[in-house]
């Protein structure tokens, strides 16, 4: 299996290896999943008013190009040819809040149809991907005392600068968690230990291209803004709770690989990789929250002085 532009395709099947549209139980579990999914979203009071002629033509259509993103046969292609996506939406005004809505309705329209385990974590954490691709607007209001900015906000050097840290961050991230994905699916294959090892070097590395930017951010950037905002309660715990749970997920998941039984069969080897999925779905998420809202507050929030401070991390 490999991914092209968003694509899981089932190239290798003669080597015994599963789509992601296999996995999660092909075309029935579309259907029911697009079922539970968007009279979701026609209730969701933020998403409503993107669909004034109901949901009946997009859920047929998305049936066929959730068919074809798992890996699936290409029915939307076949249909409706090459579309792309991230044009499609841009038609209308996607807000983080409107993806996070789109998202927590798939979410329980997948626990509804009672899709579980690492093949939902896969598909989930891909649409997370994509419905963070489509986000095209920042809100003009206020949103629990974060201030989100209405016009993008132009960040000073050193916001700048953790903000462009993300993006080879989120490369290196992105790639090992493709990697990650592929373990366990063989079922011919009866020791993982040799591909866990390739990936733990993988997420090591990242481990530490990522420790020095949370450090920043924790021993500098989030004291400076719970001195605005306080620390127990609001955005910086919040946050806080996110850098925690990221280097937990990925510390079991070094653990694990580090000692491994001799044989590590399929069963174990997603549970192991897990771990590192689930860090890669946290710390998505996170990166976006930071470069849509965290961000453009500290701009506004920090004085001079402070963002002087900041700049200092990197000395
Ligand atoms: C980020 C939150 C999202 C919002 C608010 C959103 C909203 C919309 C809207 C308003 C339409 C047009 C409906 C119409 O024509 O009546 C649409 C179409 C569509 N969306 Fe989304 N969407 C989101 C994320 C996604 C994601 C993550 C996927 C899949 C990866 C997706 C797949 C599609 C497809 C396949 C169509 C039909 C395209 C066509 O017209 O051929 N959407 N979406």
């Amino acid at each position: 299996m490999t991914y092209t532009q968003g694509t899981y395709r089932n190239e290798n099947n003669a080597a015994g290896i599963i789509s992601l549209y296999e996995q999660i139980g092909g075309a029935e579990t579309i259907d029911r999943l697009v079922h539970a999914f968007y009279p979701k979203v026609y209730e969701h009071p933020e998403l409503r008013p993107l669909f004034p002629d109901g949901v009946d033509e997009i859920r047929a259509k998305q049936y066929l190009f959730l068919t074809q993103f798992t890996g699936g046969p290409a029915l939307y292609t076949d249909q409706f040819g090459f579309g792309n996506m991230r044009s499609i939406h841009a038609r209308f005004p996607i807000t983080p809040a409107r993806a996070e809505a789109w998202l927590s309705c798939m979410r329980e329209a997948m626990d509804e149809i009672g899709l579980n385990g690492h093949p939902r974590q896969l598909m989930f954490q891909m649409l997370t991907n994509a419905a963070n691709r489509f986000v095209n607007t920042q809100p003009h209001h206020q949103c629990g005392g974060m201030q989100a900015g209405g016009a993008p906000v132009e960040l000073c050097e050193p916001l700048a600068r953790l903000k462009s840290e993300h993006g080879p961050l989120r490369e290196q991230m992105d790639a090992y968690a493709r990697e990650a994905a592929e373990i366990g699916t063989n079922p011919n294959k009866t020791d993982w230990s040799g591909d866990i090892a390739s990936l733990q070097i993988k997420v090591e590395t990242f481990v530490r291209e990522l420790d020095p930017h949370s450090e920043r951010e924790e021993e500098i950037l989030f004291p400076l803004m719970a001195k605005h905002v306080g620390r127990q309660m609001g955005p910086i715990a919040v946050m806080e709770h996110e850098h925690e749970l990221a280097k937990q997920n990925l510390a079991k998941f070094t653990e694990n690989a580090r000692n491994l039984p001799g044989n590590v069969d399929a069963d174990l080897a997603k549970e192991i990789v897990s771990y590192a999925l689930q860090a890669h779905a946290v710390l998505t998420e996170h990166f976006m929250k930071e470069e849509n809202v965290l961000f453009p507050m500290a701009e506004h929030m920090l004085n001079a002085e402070e963002k002087e401070q900041l700049a200092r991390a990197w000395e």
